[in-house]
């Protein structure tokens, strides 16, 4: 997967973000089946590739997600997959979702390069006025991500999650564009 790519549709210091298309599905569905990346994105059954087509087509021509493939910069090698989902151009809100499929990469602050690029996308290019992610309790590493990025608590689901043996919370972060364009 390795490959040049032409300029970047959007960028950071180390992170440049480009289109996604259909030649990224398998090595999406690779990540998503990898043990330690799908725990927290509740991949509970092995993803296939006829699902990540028809999860592909139902998103042409659709204006209610933008999906991104993420190249960390130094290496012009794709990490991660991210973007958002669920536009409401009404309400002007969506979700917010992001993964580093190469687990190398994790811990060295691209996590949170990612969410603050996304949101600076969202809420600078796309006039979004609130974006939301939800995180299941253990996921410290996406929390931190979220809040470094302004995202606050919004609720909290009790038991919501059946994860390794056990039932555990849920929780529904959020940042406004007000909180966003003040800070
Ligand atoms: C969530 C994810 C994107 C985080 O990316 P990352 O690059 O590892 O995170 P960062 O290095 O930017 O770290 C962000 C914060 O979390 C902390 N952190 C990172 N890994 C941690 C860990 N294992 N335990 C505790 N804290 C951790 C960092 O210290 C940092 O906080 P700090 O600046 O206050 O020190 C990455 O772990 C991932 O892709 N996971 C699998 C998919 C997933 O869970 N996606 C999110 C679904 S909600």
């Amino acid at each position: 997967m390795d490959q040049i790519k032409p300029s970047p549709f959007i960028e950071s210091d180390t992170l440049a973000f480009r289109d996604f298309d259909e030649s990224y599905l398998n090595q999406f569905k690779e990540w998503m089946n990898d043990k330690d990346y799908r725990k927290f994105s509740r991949q509970e059954v092995p993803i296939m590739m006829s699902s990540q087509q028809s999860w592909y087509s139902s998103i042409q021509g659709s204006n209610q997600s933008v999906n991104f493939s993420v190249w960390y910069k130094p290496e012009n090698k794709l990490i991660a997959f991210g973007g958002i989902f669920g536009i409401n151009w009404i309400d002007r809100n969506a979700e917010i979702g992001y993964g580093i499929g190469d687990k190398s990469y994790w811990g060295k602050g691209l996590g949170y390069e990612m969410v603050s690029l996304i949101v600076k996308y969202a809420f600078e290019e796309l006039n979004l006025h609130r974006l939301y992610a939800t995180m299941i309790d253990g996921n410290i590493a996406s929390r931190r991500c979220l809040e470094k990025a302004g995202f606050t608590l919004e609720g909290t689901r009790k038991d919501d999650t059946f994860l390794d043996g056990k039932y555990v919370d849920k929780f529904y972060f959020a940042l406004l564009a007000p909180e966003y364009f003040h800070n």
